[in-house]
């Protein structure tokens, strides 16, 4: 059995700990739910305090040019590209992951109609995040049929491929059980048989390797306000590989998406690549939280990259997952995600009878997870700031709560609007 001090050890001697200085963090606090809202930069407030007094306060209009405010989304979504094995030019930080999805399924359903229009469904994953089966309900009833969405098991996905399938949409990591799919071999599978493959990468993206060119995806979409740290409601980001430019079509065909925005055309004609998929003018004061919140992933660089990310997130939800072994059945719980390694993301879920219960317990505790519905505890480890120290006391804390029981008072029950 582990004792805290060998959790210490390990800390010692992990080459990511000084990454840890990027964040402002309580002492005491155990955070693990940078899978739903990063921890806040230290160079995000004054670079944005900057964006709002300087540029904007002083510079004013003329920002757009001299601030580069007008490039942005590229620049953000250039930096995001790094971590995902994309190129430069082929991302950009806009509108949310909702919207993105939106835009991107449409495209992708446009290509393949164009190919043969007998395909008209969209193959998805019934437990993937709801935005995302949602979105696609909606571009059903838009197009009155041209797309119709199909929701089948995990493990059914690869057998439900068929003639009439268009796209296939997934989460690569799942956000309720943290399983990750084998994002090369899935894409392969899908591709063989004439289906588009669009990835939904908000729980990938700065925790986990992802490398969108060597899987040969078509399209994928994800947060910046997860394990980006781009701060709550930051920009999302979107992705398209380059051999589907000259024929996607995005149907949000706003001025800034325009090949030439600046001519005030009234005749819409998109730009080259992915600057199509911008539509609006991008949320400045945002972008520049979020590049904050980039650069704290990319300065794991110098340190072994997303390689090392990874590494240290695995070696982080197995350690969680040993700590809570020996009592996980005596106190109720039930392991929902995957026990091997490669299999996970960067969470582990434990199922319990009292989860809300339990989780607000051990937020008082100062022990920061979520809960999902209906019986879901969600632990998300953020190899950037989460200690192994950390692993070691939030368990125990797990173990305190359901073993005493204390989640059983009142105050502990009552839900609130966000869980
Ligand atoms: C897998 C997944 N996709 C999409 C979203 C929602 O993204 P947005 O709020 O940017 O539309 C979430 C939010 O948690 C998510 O987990």
């Amino acid at each position: 059995m582990m004792t805290r001090a060998d959790f210490e050890k390990l800390d010692a001697q992990d080459p990511l700990a000084g990454l840890r200085q990027q964040f402002i963090l309580e002492d005491g606090l155990i955070y693990l739910d940078g899978n739903s809202l990063g921890v806040l930069p230290r160079a995000t407030a004054p670079r944005v305090a900057q964006v709002v007094q300087q540029e904007w306060g002083q510079g004013l209009i003329r920002s757009w040019n001299s601030a580069g405010w007008i490039s942005l989304s590229q620049r953000v979504g250039n930096k995001i590209a790094q971590l995902i094995g994309a190129r430069s030019g082929e991302v950009v930080a806009v509108d949310s992951t909702s919207i993105n999805l939106f835009k991107v399924l449409a495209a992708a359903l446009g290509i393949a109609q164009a190919r043969d229009p007998a395909r008209t469904v969209v193959l998805s994953e019934a437990g993937n995040f709801p935005t995302d089966l949602y979105v696609a309900q909606g571009l059903s009833a838009l197009t009155q049929q041209r797309c119709v969405l199909k929701q089948v098991e995990s493990g059914e996905i690869l057998g439900a491929l068929s003639q009439d399938t268009a796209v296939l949409m997934l989460t690569h990591v799942n956000y309720k059980t943290g399983a990750m799919w084998d994002m090369s071999a899935i894409t392969a599978a899908a591709q063989a048989r004439g289906v588009l493959v669009i990835w939904d990468l908000a729980h990938s993206a700065g925790a986990v390797e992802v490398d969108l060119h060597q899987a040969n995806a078509d399209f994928a979409v994800g947060c910046g306000y997860k394990y980006l740290n781009g701060g709550p409601g930051a920009p999302a980001f979107v992705w398209m590989h380059p051999r589907h430019a000259a024929h996607a079509r995005q149907p949000l065909s706003g001025w800034l998406g325009h090949v030439s925005p600046f001519a005030f055309s009234p005749d819409y004609s998109p730009a080259h690549g992915i600057t199509q998929f911008v539509c609006g003018t991008p949320p400045v004061i945002s972008l520049a939280a979020l590049e904050c919140g980039v650069d704290t992933v990319l300065a794991a660089g110098s340190v072994g990259g997303m390689r090392a990310v990874r590494a240290k997130s695995t070696a982080l939800t197995r350690a969680f997952i040993a700590c809570i072994t020996p009592f996980c059945e005596r106190l109720g719980l039930t392991l929902i995600s995957p026990r091997q390694d490669d299999a996970r993301g960067s969470q582990v879920c434990y199922a319990h009878a009292n989860a809300y219960a339990v989780m607000q317990a051990l937020i008082e505790r100062r022990v920061i997870g979520d809960f999902r519905a209906p019986d879901v505890l969600r632990f998300g480890f953020t190899p950037l700031y989460t200690r192994f120290a950390d692993v070691f006391d939030a368990a125990q804390g797990l173990q305190e709560v359901l073993a005493t029981k204390v989640y059983a008072q009142e105050r502990f029950t009552r839900r609130q609007a966000v869980t």
